[in-house]
């Protein structure tokens, strides 16, 4: 039995949590190779074990352009070309404007903008042509949250990214998406959300505000992911796919 992503080269990354965790997972048991990435080495062999099928764990920090290039480098070592790319790692804290440091700011952008950049220019030697490239916004990216502008900025300039790739890389014929999830169940939103029962409390409201009465869970992110890494998406190029219940959409 052939499967969606047999004999496909995927790189996740913040692959061993959340979204990207459950993306991996996908792929995996549709048979593709799968490459995640992580900071913490015991997250990453706790994710390697988890998802199984044919996956490789390389622990990484996503801003630092030399575990890029180790990244890589560990890929060419198995393989001759990337089929697709998942440039997801990324997070954020809540600041207001009055209370942003220097620190907070650099350390936004270095992971969601510079790590998404580079994380893509430096797979273009071993990215296929025809390759989908998927990179993670937010709804963010186009709406405003209280004390949560440097985040939101940064899936803004993620959203663009995509827009003008999609030209650079036109004679290639790779495809770049933006996905944005909305309010989407996992560790790194808990700890946003102070955790514990107060976490479950801002779901909760959170959830009464969406559309769909419910926040999203990572498994429902990771199903449009595979759809716009597929072929049933071959014509679909630049564009923001939002997976969040209606929450931007009203
Ligand atoms: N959850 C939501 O509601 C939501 C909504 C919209 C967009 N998003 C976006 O979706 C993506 C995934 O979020 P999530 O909610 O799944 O978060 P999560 O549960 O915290 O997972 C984040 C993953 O990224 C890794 N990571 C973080 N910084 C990294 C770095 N500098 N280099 C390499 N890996 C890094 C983490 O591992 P380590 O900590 O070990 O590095 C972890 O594997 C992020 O880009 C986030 O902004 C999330």
């Amino acid at each position: 039995m052939t499967s969606k992503f047999d004999d496909k080269v995927v790189v996740v990354t913040g692959g061993t949590s959340g979204i990207g965790l459950a993306t991996a997972k996908a792929f995996a048991t549709e048979g593709a190779s799968v490459f995640i990435t992580g900071r913490r080495q015991d997250a990453l062999d706790a994710a390697v074990r988890q998802i199984g099928g044919k996956v490789t764990g390389v622990r990484g920090d996503m801003s630092k352009l030399a575990d890029i290039d180790r990244l890589y480098d560990a890929i060419q070592q198995k393989h001759a070309q990337i089929d697709v790319v998942f440039a997801n790692a990324g997070g954020g804290k809540m600041a207001p404007l009055g209370a942003i440091t220097e620190e907070h700011y650099q350390h936004t952008f270095d992971t969601n903008v510079k790590g998404v950049l580079f994380t893509v220019q430096k797979a273009l030697p071993l990215l296929k042509d025809g390759a989908s490239v998927i990179l993670t916004s937010s709804t963010t990216s186009i709406s405003g949250t209280p004390a949560f502008s440097v985040y939101s900025a940064t899936k803004a300039a993620v959203r663009n990214f995509a827009r003008n790739w999609i030209l650079d890389l036109k004679d290639r014929h790779i495809r770049v998406n933006a996905i944005s999830p909305g309010v989407t169940d996992t560790a790194g939103l808990d700890e946003l959300f102070g955790g514990g029962e107060q976490a479950k409390g801002t779901k909760d409201y959170l959830a009464s505000l969406i559309p769909a009465g419910r926040v999203g869970q990572p498994e429902e992110i990771a199903r449009a992911v595979l759809f716009l890494a597929s072929d049933e998406a071959s014509f679909v190029n630049g564009i923001e796919l939002f997976v969040d219940g209606g929450q931007v959409q009203i």
